[in-house]
């Protein structure tokens, strides 16, 4: 596995690769890879020629100084998983190799970013699809991976590619869960071991929420409320938002169930300074 620090080398990397016609697989991360991550890159691998897998925390998705820096950072322990796992270059910028200049376009994707993670973390999406956009130029995939667990991010990436036509397909695979069922993400290394027992409620709640919407025997509304109960139960959780949501529009629902649609609850929520998000779907009969 070739490791490239600078964005000329993966751009003369990826002309190597389209003039041999090879399928490029690209699996963009920020890194403290865990199984989620793994499971993308062994697709990439399966699906493409050779895999490129970005490991970049990209500052201008954060709103909150504190939240980037605290951010895991492990390139050593990455590099060392990614190899077995197919990938044939980890491209590893600094900053100023992303960002050799302050950026002025705007992302806005209106009512998309509007809601749950848009609404809580202002600005969150334009920094995403400002480097997702970078490299999707650097390395030209035929094919990108994004995890699930982003729900939000992985239909405002689709809008991204269809609004600028990038020439690629987006694959987005179910997220991955701890035995107890705890979503997979980096930022589960930092949960003290009393935020990390208490953590799975997280999931429960989703699947209380999603057994009521099943059922259709309440609102939505009150669906929310019986959710919001739920985790207020428990002191070691303060939630920020719980959103049922039509999953393609990610717009709320309201007042009734939309037959026949796929609803997403999504939350966020905070464990000893550690915010964690995590989403379950449930198709409604039609
Ligand atoms: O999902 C992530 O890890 C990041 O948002 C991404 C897509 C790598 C962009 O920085």
């Amino acid at each position: 596995m070739e490791i490239l620090q600078s964005a000329a080398a993966l751009q003369a990397q990826t002309e190597i690769w389209r003039q041999n016609k090879l399928r490029v697989g690209l699996v963009p991360t920020m890194g403290a890879l865990h199984e989620g991550h793994l499971q993308l890159v062994r697709a990439a691998a399966r699906e493409n020629d050779v895999v490129v897998v970005s490991v970049f925390v990209n500052p201008t998705q954060f709103n909150n100084a504190e939240d980037f820096r605290l951010y895991p950072r492990v390139p050593d322990a990455d590099a060392a998983l990614l190899g077995p796992a197919g990938c044939t270059a980890l491209f590893m910028p600094s900053v100023e190799q992303m960002y050799p200049q302050p950026t002025v376009l705007r992302f806005d994707f209106g009512p998309l970013e509007q809601v749950m993670e848009g609404e809580h973390r202002p600005g969150h999406f334009h920094g995403v699809a400002t480097v997702v956009s970078k490299l999707f130029h650097l390395s030209r995939p035929h094919r990108a991976y994004f995890g699930q667990k982003d729900l939000q991010q992985v239909t405002i990436i689709r809008q991204l590619v269809a609004d600028l036509s990038f020439d690629l397909e987006i694959v987005a695979y179910p997220t991955i869960r701890e035995e107890d069922g705890l979503a997979m993400s980096s930022r589960n290394r930092r949960l003290s071991a009393e935020a990390r027992a208490v953590a799975p409620r997280l999931y429960q709640a989703l699947m209380l929420g999603a057994g009521l919407a099943q059922e259709q025997a309440q609102t939505p509304e009150a669906v929310q409320q019986a959710v919001a109960e739920f985790l207020a139960a428990e002191p070691a959780i303060t939630l920020e938002y719980f959103t049922l949501a039509d999953a393609q529009t990610l717009q709320p629902l309201a007042g009734f169930w939309p037959r026949g649609r796929t609803v997403a609850l999504c939350l966020a929520a905070h464990l000893g300074g550690v915010r964690l998000i995590d989403n379950v779907l449930v198709t409604l009969p039609g």
